[in-house]
């Protein structure tokens, strides 16, 4: 798309993906085993949902996953500073070890929101997984667990990240040009 300008390539995506996927194996696997909790990964509708299909097939242990919808954004560039919830999982995640994966973080809000709603469930653990982070220097109130690349405070799409509903289908990430 001529609109758009390659910023991380389908190549490197993959390579970063596949070491965030070996990273969490690593480091459930002893949770995983003792106490037998399977690992819920849930994925953050729709923008994650490229990042979340690559992910849990580089996770080689047993998972179940569901799915949260939350809009914070709509149609946009700015935030509205203002998260709902837009699908709930169904899972009970109470007493499970819980990975959130998201797309990107800018200001914290949409995950501290988020973070705040499954906490109130209990989970035995609670992580978070981010494909983007923008603008590091600024303090985020969220502890990001495991992160693929820090970017510029640019306004990113491709890989599931959208502009007003478009380029989510785009193999790579880049930026509006
Ligand atoms: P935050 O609440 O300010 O951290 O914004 C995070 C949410 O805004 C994410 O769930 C994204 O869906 C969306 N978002 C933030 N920056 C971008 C971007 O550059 N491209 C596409 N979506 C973005
Ligand atoms: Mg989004």
């Amino acid at each position: 798309m001529n609109d758009v300008k390659v910023l991380i390539s389908e190549q490197v995506i993959a390579k970063r993906v596949k070491a965030l996927g070996e990273q969490i194996t690593k480091d459930y696997e002893t949770k995983a085993a003792k106490p037998p909790k399977p690992i819920v990964c849930i994925g953050v509708l729709k923008g994650a949902f490229v990042f979340f299909a690559d992910l849990i097939r580089h996770i080689e242990l047993p998972l179940t996953l569901d799915f949260v919808g939350v809009s914070s954004y709509g149609n946009n560039l700015a935030s509205s500073q203002k998260p709902t919830i837009t699908f709930a999982p169904s899972t009970t995640i109470t007493n499970q070890h819980v990975i959130v994966v998201e797309d990107i973080v800018d200001t914290g809000i949409t995950l501290e929101f988020l973070l705040k709603h499954f906490k109130a469930q209990k989970p035995a653990s609670l992580k978070l997984c981010i494909l983007l982070r923008k603008d590091l220097g600024k303090p985020l109130k969220v502890k990001v667990d495991y992160l693929g690349f820090e970017i510029d405070n640019l306004f990113v799409v491709g890989y599931g990240l959208d502009a007003a509903e478009r380029y989510r289908n785009l193999p790579y990430i880049g930026k509006l040009t």
